[in-house]
């Protein structure tokens, strides 16, 4: 089944940026940008990102305001925090053996750094790589990661797998079967999300008093970091 899968890859695999390197920096980036956002989304932004601080050194010496900035538009902008906290820590003590000590990595995106980066035996599995094992009744193992995750973005798909293009269709026990719809995301529009989305954006723009901003939106906001209210408690800034 695993032979299956990677001959498929080696024919039909996405040609990504992160997957041209063994950086564990441009990884670690690529991966914490794909836990909430979509591939096609990354691409551009990974790479200005890299442009920009090519290296754990060049992002632990960049200011948060700068690196929310430069998040804008990503969306889940903790993530951005995180990753630059991240980079802070492994300048100053190195890359820990447990990836998962470094903020905002849990094991999934530890598992796929130390797969890509350091070749370490281990299986990222997020939702897609569960829904081909759970399909196809196989365990699959450490070197099949990016096929999984190719399979699962193109061909094995949540609702309505393409079985006929599928290269384990002739070994599947669940091929052509349908699925009910998932749950979908809840709504942006509308959310306290988008709140603290719309206030980080006027605050990232320039420093601005309390007073003309939703104050909900920024105590959340307050509590991760993001942003910082000073002037005793009137204007409200990026830290
Ligand atoms: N999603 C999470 N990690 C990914 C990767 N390395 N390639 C494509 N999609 C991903």
């Amino acid at each position: 089944m695993e032979g299956l899968l990677l001959d498929w890859f080696a024919a039909h695999g996405r040609d990504l940026p992160w997957r041209r390197t063994k950086d564990p920096y441009a990884i670690l980036v690529s991966e914490v940008m794909l836990q909430q956002t979509q591939v096609e989304r990354v691409i551009p932004r990974y790479l200005d990102w890299l442009e920009r601080w090519p290296s754990v050194s060049a992002l632990a010496v960049a200011s948060p305001a700068d690196v929310i900035r430069q998040w804008q538009g990503l969306g889940y902008n903790r993530r951005g925090l995180n990753l630059h906290r991240a980079a802070r820590k492994i300048a100053a003590d190195g890359w820990p053996a447990d990836l998962t000590e470094l903020p905002g990595v849990g094991p999934y995106t530890a598992a796929a750094v130390a797969n890509f980066a350091f070749g370490h035996d281990a299986l990222p599995v997020d939702i897609n790589v569960s829904r081909i094992q759970e399909r196809t009744g196989h365990s699959f193992t450490a070197p099949a990661a990016q096929a999984l995750m190719d399979l699962g973005a193109t061909v094995c798909l949540a609702r309505v797998p393409r079985c006929g293009i599928c290269p384990l269709a002739s070994a599947c026990p669940s091929r052509g079967r349908r699925y009910e719809p998932l749950r979908k995301q809840s709504r942006f529009e509308g959310s306290f999300r988008q709140r603290r989305a719309r206030t980080l954006r006027l605050v990232a723009e320039s420093e601005r008093p309390l007073s003309e901003l939703d104050r909900e939106a920024v105590e959340s906001l307050a509590q991760d970091g993001l942003v910082e209210v000073a002037d005793c408690g009137t204007l409200v800034t990026l830290p």
